[in-house]
């Protein structure tokens, strides 16, 4: 829309925002935020929503993870060198398994703010308001420190700053070089419990050798030692979002800048609210969440007003229905996207819909549970014809205790040892490269039926 700009969303109704107090102090954060460089070139998002437009078509394959919230006392150059690590890990166990390039598409440099169940938390008779992540207030359960304060967003761009700079340097400075991303995996794949992926594991490596052979490697090949990485988080904080929104000059369109891929959220998509109308304007590539609520002529409306061109590589839909109950879903938001003959890339977020309180008072998620769901949204695209184009995670490359179950099994009783997250409980590295291989197998699997399904036809 030509006559858009990026206050417009300032007129809708506003939910899961906070109110900030000092107006004056508000005002001063967004006009220095405004005078800040922003964090992505327009051409890196064109970039990524030409690979989401492959994805689409089945051309590709997106893998987006990363924390639920990132945290201003976690952050380190270890914690984002071992995400990164592990994303690329479960990157080429998803190449090899799909035989198609795999986006990858961290929830990072920006993921801060938090969309929350309950305005308000209760601990032993205190009620105070909720935290609504480092970018808004603070988790510590004082009065204090749940005051929104705007100077947080200050603080979280020059996070976000250095993120995506450490990011940039490891995708194209030799941190990922497939040698040596592959050598971590056949250590995983080298355990007693986790030999049953050594097969795979083994056959990349002949993959590897061969290619090594025929002169393709790090010396002779960019594409061996470099990767693109792209950044995206939930567009909530609408002030930050702002901010950071630019005219680019080389298509004269609106770009948020926080970004390269901003998403709507399962409780924010109201397709006349305010970041529905914000992520409306911007030509980033758009996630949107879909939830059990998610009714077709919500979808409707959404893709009428997010995509109105159908343009391949805009609109990313997120399912998150937990698992058992993709069966119930799927089906009918598939059957509404074919109606309206809709370009959107299917991905499964296998997190949001499976969190439960453990025996031992955690909120955790059974890899099971994630595991299940996956596969019931590969079984449901099998069955529709559809495809399924991603995956999306909430993991990191530490070895926490916040998710249960894997062959390195994490116990209700293991939560406590490490339990790091400031809001979901993410899958830890051998969690998440497990996950990777189970999905890949999946993979391989549809790749082959269909394969065979044309060779008949
Ligand atoms: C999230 O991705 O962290 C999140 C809050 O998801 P959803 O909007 O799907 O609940
Ligand atoms: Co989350």
């Amino acid at each position: 829309m030509s006559n858009w700009t990026k206050s417009d969303w300032r007129a809708k109704p506003r939910i899961q925002m906070p109110d900030y107090t000092d107006a004056a102090a508000l005002n001063a954060v967004e006009a220095q935020l405004s005078k800040y460089p922003p964090l992505v070139f327009a051409g890196e998002a064109r970039r990524l929503k030409k690979h989401l437009a492959d994805a689409s078509r089945g051309d590709a394959f997106l893998l987006q993870g990363g924390d639920c919230a990132e945290a201003f006392d976690q952050f380190s150059a270890d914690s984002i060198r071992d995400t990164f690590k592990v994303m690329l890990q479960m990157a080429m166990v998803l190449t090899y398994g799909a035989k198609v390039p795999v986006i990858k598409l961290g929830r990072m440099a920006g993921q801060f703010a938090k969309p929350r169940s309950a305005p308000t938390e209760t601990i032993n008779g205190v009620e105070l308001p909720s935290y609504r992540g480092d970018i808004i207030n603070e988790l510590d359960f004082t009065p204090e420190a749940r005051i929104p304060d705007p100077a947080k967003m200050l603080q979280a761009y020059t996070q976000a700053a250095a993120t995506l700079n450490l990011l940039r340097a490891f995708s194209t400075g030799g941190f990922a070089d497939m040698n040596m991303v592959h050598s971590w995996t056949l250590g995983f794949a080298d355990g007693a419990e986790t030999n049953r992926y050594s097969e795979i594991a083994a056959r990349i490596q002949d993959t590897i050798d061969f290619m090594a052979a025929a002169g393709i490697d790090a010396d002779t090949t960019h594409e061996f030692s470099t990767v693109e990485f792209y950044t995206s988080h939930e567009s909530l904080l609408l002030e930050y979002e702002e901010a950071l929104t630019r005219i680019d000059s080389t298509s004269g369109k609106w770009l948020a800048g926080s970004g390269h891929m901003i998403w709507i959220g399962d409780r924010t998509r109201q397709p006349d609210g305010a970041h529905v109308e914000f992520a409306s304007g911007v030509q980033n590539p758009i996630g949107l969440k879909c939830g059990p609520t998610m009714t077709s002529d919500d979808l409707k409306a959404l893709m009428a007003k997010l995509n109105p061109e159908n343009e391949a590589g805009r609109l990313t839909l997120i399912a998150r229905f937990g698992a058992g109950a993709v069966g119930e879903h799927l089906p009918r938001l598939i059957n509404t996207v074919r109606e309206e003959g809709a370009n959107v890339v299917w991905v499964c977020d296998a997190m949001h819909g499976n969190t439960i309180k453990s025996s031992t008072g955690y909120k955790t998620r059974p890899f099971d549970s994630v595991l299940r769901e996956v596969r019931e949204f590969f079984g449901v695209h099998a069955a529709e014809g559809t495809t399924p184009g991603g995956v999306h995670f909430e993991m990191t490359g530490q070895d926490v205790t916040e998710c249960t179950g894997g062959v390195r099994a994490v116990t209700d009783e293991d939560l406590s040892d490490r339990y790091h997250t400031a809001c979901d409980p993410r899958l830890n590295a051998s969690q998440s490269l497990e996950l990777a291989f189970l999905v890949a197998e999946e993979l391989s699997n549809l790749r082959n039926t269909r394969g065979k399904a044309r060779a008949a036809s």
